[in-house]
């Protein structure tokens, strides 16, 4: 009662404050906790980003060895994994493991589970809560790759791989899909930089849907494993982490670029939608496709230009001149990067895996921020909780959404065998 308007799609709900990313859809700009997103992807590695967007912050050298050493030997799952991964079907998409995955892996982490620890486990603001949560967020970052790695191999019936502590976390990952043999494999630096520079775009674009479905899951105070199996489910949808996949899938039912125009047409009649155009922020442009096309540009130097390249490219080109999508403000998002994971070798329906595993990243740090919100003064009694600061704002409460009601009003129920 009393609730006149319902905002479907979010379009003008802000339900946080927030202090990780900054994305100005005018301008065509991201921001990571300040740094632009240009000057991430070429002085950073997605690593470093990754302690950025926790952290708040660009590490230190101890605080980066620290924080490397701990994610990279939390790689290592329970022998038992292997039993669970080898329980899918030969062809399961590997969104639908990676997602079954994070909630298996919960259940081997007793100390994140509120049932068995108690309601308030992160959310103190004490040491023993943030190590608690330090805790979870090196495992759940280190393990990424690795159940992403071994959603790949199960498929093909290989054998998984130990992963790696002697590489970067790009290269442990390529280490992890493509080991053949215990002689020394060492990716190629320049597909390994590629894919690390994606996986730094990829890593938060703040309150997207997959965020946001964590958030609200997380709300309940539930373990992260499970929030974050729940963003993964929410970004698998092609409107959202899919797209990658849906691209090439769309470029491949194209064919050559004389049939652009055909298709072009067909979007403009809705009887098609256009993946990889679009945006709910940037409406001039996305700067992750302008660090994409420049990435393609140096893997393809390696790998070979891909056959649908010249398809993608008229494509742009008819869609940026044609009226339908000047008037809706649509230009190329992130996701013509399904390119290059192409010419990489990547299977098409493994794309989405490839935008989740760095994307863990930017879930834990709307989760870390949502539990405790740190006042970045260095001083450790200035640590209040979320609760705490949102309190003094109102309250914060667990995401439960209002709906105005449109069904049927009271009615008596009827037996079986009265209704007509
Ligand atoms: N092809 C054709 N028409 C489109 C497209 C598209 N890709 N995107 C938007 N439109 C039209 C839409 O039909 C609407 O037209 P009208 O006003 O006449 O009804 C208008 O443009 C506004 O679009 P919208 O759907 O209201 O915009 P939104 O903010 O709700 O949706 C979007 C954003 C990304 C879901 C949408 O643009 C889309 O479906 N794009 C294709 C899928 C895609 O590439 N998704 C990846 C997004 S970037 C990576 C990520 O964050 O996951």
């Amino acid at each position: 009662k009393g609730l006149r308007v319902a905002d479907g799609g979010f379009l003008n709900t802000a339900v946080i404050r927030s202090q990780i990313t900054f994305i100005d859809g005018e301008a065509g700009s991201e921001y990571n906790r300040g740094y632009p997103i240009e000057q991430l992807a070429l002085h950073s590695t997605h690593l470093e980003t990754a302690y950025l967007l926790i952290y708040g912050a660009l590490p230190t050298v101890p605080q980066f060895e620290i924080f490397s050493k701990e994610v990279m030997h939390h790689g290592v799952t329970h022998a038992d994994a292997e039993l669970f991964f080898r329980s899918f079907r030969y062809d399961a998409h590997p969104m639908a493991i990676l997602t079954s995955a994070f909630a298996y892996l919960g259940s081997y982490c007793s100390e994140a589970n509120p049932s068995l620890q108690g309601q308030n486990i992160f959310t103190k603001g004490d040491e023993a809560s943030l190590a608690r949560m330090d805790k979870q967020i090196y495992r759940l970052i280190g393990k990424a790759t690795t159940l992403a790695a071994m959603a790949y191999r199960v498929r093909q019936g290989r054998e998984f791989v130990t992963p790696p502590t002697n590489l970067s976390y790009t290269g442990s990952f390529l280490y992890q899909m493509d080991h053949m043999s215990e002689e020394n494999y060492v990716p190629n630096p320049i597909l390994e930089k590629a894919l690390d520079v994606l996986f730094l775009l990829h890593a938060d674009h703040e309150l997207n849907a997959s965020a946001t479905t964590v958030l609200q899951t997380g709300s309940s105070l539930v373990d992260p494993y499970s929030a974050i199996a729940a963003g993964c489910a929410s970004l698998y949808g092609p409107l959202h982490g899919g797209a990658n996949e849906a691209v090439i899938r769309m470029l491949i039912t194209i064919g050559k670029p004389e049939n652009v125009p055909a298709f072009i047409e067909a979007v403009k009649k809705r009887e098609k939608v256009l993946s990889g155009f679009g945006h709910r922020v940037y409406k001039t442009s996305d700067p992750r496709s302008f660090i994409v096309r420049k990435t393609a540009d140096e893997v393809f130097n390696i790998t070979g230009k891909d056959e649908l390249l010249e398809t993608a490219m008229a494509l742009h080109e008819a869609a940026m001149k044609d009226k339908y999508f000047i008037e809706r403000r649509l230009a190329p998002n992130v996701d013509f990067c399904g390119l290059i994971y192409r010419a990489m070798g990547f299977p098409l329906d493994f794309f989405p895996v490839l935008f989740a595993v760095p994307r863990v990243v930017g879930w834990l740090a709307h989760w870390r921020q949502a539990s405790i919100i740190e006042q970045l003064y260095g001083n450790k009694s200035l640590i209040v909780t979320f609760f705490q600061m949102m309190l003094q704002e109102g309250g914060v409460k667990i995401w439960r959404p209002r709906q105005i009601y449109i069904g049927a009003g009271k009615r008596e129920y009827v037996p079986i065998g009265g209704r007509v």
